[in-house]
């Protein structure tokens, strides 16, 4: 695709230098955590970039909130506005780089921005993940970049992939570790046996987590960036709110233990998977945020820490695995200047990477949703109370992999691993099962994931 010769301005030339590099002024919507980050990059990698491409990108102007605080990111006071819309509108300005966050006025500036005919990159998943179709089919429309690469997983290089390299290869399910705060807790929980609550409190001192944790221990933000990974992956639009989440606080230390003895990881993973046909011939696709068993073995078990790791399996490429740092200023900006790269050689040369117009996806609703289970019963300690339990997961046709009982009197448990089986039928079976006079409670329903039976 192709857009109107850039307004770049070519540097004069001097005789006997190497030819003139072409001139690309950005405007930066935000100076945060990665906006700052951005400009000392850029900065440091200025004329590395410059060699390496033929195009000189600088810092335009700058749009914060709060003009009067104080920044360490070497550029002059007066490239400082509040006034976000000015930036973007800059007659000056050809790149709008979008780093403040949330919807509200960041999806207002894109628009504007990419109506004007001027490529924008983003590291916003919030926006993206809720009205992405509508800023996909505007660059389309515009013939000009809107790239994402920070969006999801931080400085991991996966959208790239996805868009380009494995635009045709057809992608069975991708599995994704895709919240660092969450791998974190799960982390201190099974190394060290620390509480979910210490652990979280560990993760807060470390600036891993907000002081409301909300959106990444219930997996609000891991639902924004599987949503956009599904529209990718599948070329039809996924939206945050259907994608189906569970958080992690209702996982212990002890279902960490036993999971470890049975020979599995607990951790907080993102399914995106293809299900079937829609009616009308597009993909039917299934996308899920949980915490999950996956198997000591999966690759996917010794990713630790506040790392972030995407595992993906197509038909003809095989299993692939995407590994680093989901997140913070540097590895985020890393990704931010990589599209800032393309979309600024793009402009130079009059053209642009397409994302495509997408139909709405269908996706299959979470009870129709296939998995094996792990489940956790506290039982009376009597004779026959297996046998009843059983007949439970018969009726229902849930067929059981494995079975263990732990504990005596009191503190008697049943741990069940089940078959893949379908997840109405197991809510069913809990249904039954928590009607019994022998189990007194359900400690555990996660899911297993990465090792189908
Ligand atoms: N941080 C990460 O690790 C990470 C990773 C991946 C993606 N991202 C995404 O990158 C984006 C930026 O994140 P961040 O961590 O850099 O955020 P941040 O540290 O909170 O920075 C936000 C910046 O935007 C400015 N800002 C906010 N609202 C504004 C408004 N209405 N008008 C003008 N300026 C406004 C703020 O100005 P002041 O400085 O004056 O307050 C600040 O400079 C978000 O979309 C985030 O989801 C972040």
């Amino acid at each position: 695709m192709t857009t109107a010769a850039p307004d770049s301005t070519p540097i004069p030339a001097d005789p006997g230098s190497p030819a003139p590099a072409a001139r690309v002024r950005i405007g930066l919507l935000g100076c945060g955590t990665v906006g700052g980050a951005l400009a000392r990059l850029l900065e440091e990698r200025r004329s590395t970039i410059e060699a390496r491409t033929g195009v000189e990108i600088s810092i335009g102007r700058v749009a914060v909130r709060d003009i009067a605080k104080s920044r360490d990111v070497g550029l002059g006071a007066e490239l400082f506005t509040t006034d976000t819309m000015s930036v973007v509108e800059d007659p000056e300005i050809d790149i709008v780089v979008e780093l403040i966050g949330g919807v509200d006025p960041a999806r207002d500036l894109v628009a504007r921005a990419l109506e004007l005919g001027k490529p924008v990159i983003t590291g916003n998943k919030a926006l993206l993940a809720v009205h992405g179709a509508g800023l996909y089919a505007a660059a389309d429309a515009a013939g000009v970049d809107l790239l994402f690469e920070a969006a999801v997983a931080g400085g991991i290089p996966l959208m790239r992939p996805l868009r380009e390299s494995l635009v045709g290869e057809p992608v069975t399910r991708v599995m994704g570790i895709i919240n660092g705060t969450t791998n974190y807790i799960l982390t201190r929980m099974s190394e060290e046996g620390a509480s979910y609550d210490e652990a979280l409190a560990e993760a807060q001192e470390l600036g891993y987590a907000e002081e409301d944790p909300t959106a990444d221990v219930e997996g609000h933000d891991a639902a924004a960036k599987a949503a956009i990974i599904a529209t990718i992956v599948y070329g039809a639009i996924v939206q945050a709110d259907e994608v189906h989440r569970e958080g992690i606080a209702g996982i212990t230390a002890d279902d960490i233990a036993v999971a470890a003895r049975l020979g599995y990881a607990i951790k907080a993973i993102a399914v995106i998977e293809k299900a079937g046909e829609g009616a009308d011939g597009g993909p039917e696709v299934a996308v899920r945020v949980h915490p999950a068993l996956v198997p000591l073995t999966h690759p996917l078990a010794s990713v630790r820490d506040s790392f972030n790791a995407i595992f993906l399996e197509g038909d003809a490429v095989g299993d692939l695995m995407f590994y680093g740092r989901g997140a913070g200023g540097e590895p985020t900006a890393s990704a931010i200047l990589g599209d800032l790269v393309d979309a600024a050689v793009n402009r130079v040369n009059a053209s642009s990477a397409r994302i495509g117009s997408f139909a709405r996806a269908v996706v299959r609703p979470v009870a129709d949703l296939l998995s094996a289970y792990y489940l956790s019963l506290a039982v009376v300690d009597q004779p026959g109370v297996l046998a009843r339990v059983a007949e439970q997961f018969g009726r229902f046709g849930v067929s059981i992999r494995s079975m263990e009982q732990q504990g005596l009197g009191d503190g008697a448990r049943l741990i069940f691993i089940t078959h893949t089986s379908r997840e109405s039928a197991v809510q069913d079976t809990l249904a039954a099962l928590r009607e019994l006079d022998i189990v007194s409670d359900v400690h555990a329903v996660v899911r297993v994931v990465g090792d189908e039976i």
